[in-house]
């Protein structure tokens, strides 16, 4: 495998939201973020505001446009709230831009200075999938809140425990994958982790497939899916139609205690998926000794999956805008590296279900 250049992390993950303000109280009421800067009017930027969210190494940036002619306001018209932007730090935004174009990646932005009174940073821009971008950031002499162009506007949120993004899923059309599974090996020098096919993922209904594809420390994985042919309308066709394109379908939060994590978050009125207690009585015998009380993971509406490595606990939220789009995924690893196949079915259904409350099945 062939390493072009070194991600050093997902600094952030942008949304384009169609009112930040209070997307930013959302994410903070709900999921436990904190506030940490803020730019707009008061900062001089007349077309645009952004609110930076952070909790543990996670940070979300949620951007409304307060022009018609912004782009953002054309991204929200087409595709409602959803991903912009899956920004990664590097050492050099200018190499990595152009040895990324080289291999074929589209440019979205030019390597230029953004510079404050706290410092500049570099920062250039490639396409993805849909209108989805990964920016590439590195930083000068920058100390300041976040990036230039922000200024500090703290307000504490109360920590549910989130670590740190996961991975973060995109979906893309059919016969799609195998292209955006190559873009992530030829450009990034990303290798396929693990696939999925319709035997693994298929009920009656949401078939998909999905490659994972992920950097050798696997502190970035991106799993992409696309639709597989089912009887009738696959949760990845969904998306795409209401999303009105390929975009990112959910971002995984990985916490260090489960049980803490989504008993915080529910307690916040925040809503999951939920499977029948029949999973529950079937799980000893399929996943055999874990340390949490199956009770209480019954109780919240935990997963579990279990492979050769370990482990892993994870729970999906509903989508978090009216369009069914964007959802979120929180995830505790203990051993396993996996993505929860043995939860795909009971899972599914479960959408399914919600799929067909929404006349969309
Ligand atoms: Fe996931």
């Amino acid at each position: 495998m062939d390493h072009p250049f070194k991600l050093k992390r997902v600094h952030h993950v942008e949304f384009f939201v169609g009112n930040a303000r209070q997307s930013a109280f959302y994410y903070r009421k709900g999921f436990g973020f904190s506030q940490v800067a803020y730019s707009g009017l008061e900062t001089g930027q007349r077309n645009r505001a952004s609110y930076v969210m952070s909790q543990g190494k996670a940070n979300f940036v949620l951007t409304t446009p307060m022009t018609k002619d912004d782009e953002a306001a054309e991204h929200i018209r087409k595709h409602g709230d959803g991903v912009k932007d899956i920004a990664f730090e590097v050492e050099d935004a200018d190499q990595v831009f152009a040895e990324a174009v080289r291999r074929g990646a589209k440019p979205a932005v030019e390597p230029h200075d953004v510079t404050d009174e706290h410092g500049t940073i570099r920062r250039a821009a490639v396409h993805t999938y849909g209108d989805t971008i990964h920016s590439l950031i590195s930083y000068k002499d920058y100390k300041g809140p976040f990036l230039p162009g922000f200024m500090s506007a703290p307000i504490a949120g109360d920590d549910c425990g989130i670590l740190r993004i996961d991975h973060i899923v995109g979906n893309v059309e059919l016969g799609k994958m195998q292209y955006w599974a190559d873009y992530y090996a030829n450009v990034f020098g990303f290798h396929r982790y693990i696939t999925f096919d319709d035997k693994d993922i298929s009920t009656e209904y949401s078939a998909l497939m999905s490659i994972v594809m992920s950097d050798d420390s696997h502190s970035v994985q991106f799993p992409i899916n696309e639709p597989a042919l089912a009887r009738n309308k696959s949760q990845i066709e969904e998306y795409i139609e209401a999303y009105g394109g390929p975009g990112a379908q959910h971002v995984a939060l990985r916490c260090k205690d489960v049980l803490f994590t989504v008993g915080k978050l529910q307690q916040n009125g925040l809503d999951f998926l939920r499977v029948p207690d029949t999973y529950y009585a079937a799980l000893p015998e399929r996943v055999g000794p874990i340390e949490e009380p199956i009770d209480e993971l019954r109780k919240l509406g935990i997963l579990v999956d279990k492979d050769e490595e370990g482990y892993l606990l994870q729970i999906f939220t509903k989508p978090v805008e009216d369009r069914p789009t964007v959802f979120f995924e929180i995830i505790q690893r203990k051993g396993s590296r996996g993505f929860g196949k043995g939860n795909f079915k009971a899972l599914f259904e479960s959408i399914e279900m919600e799929q067909a409350r929404r006349g969309n099945l």
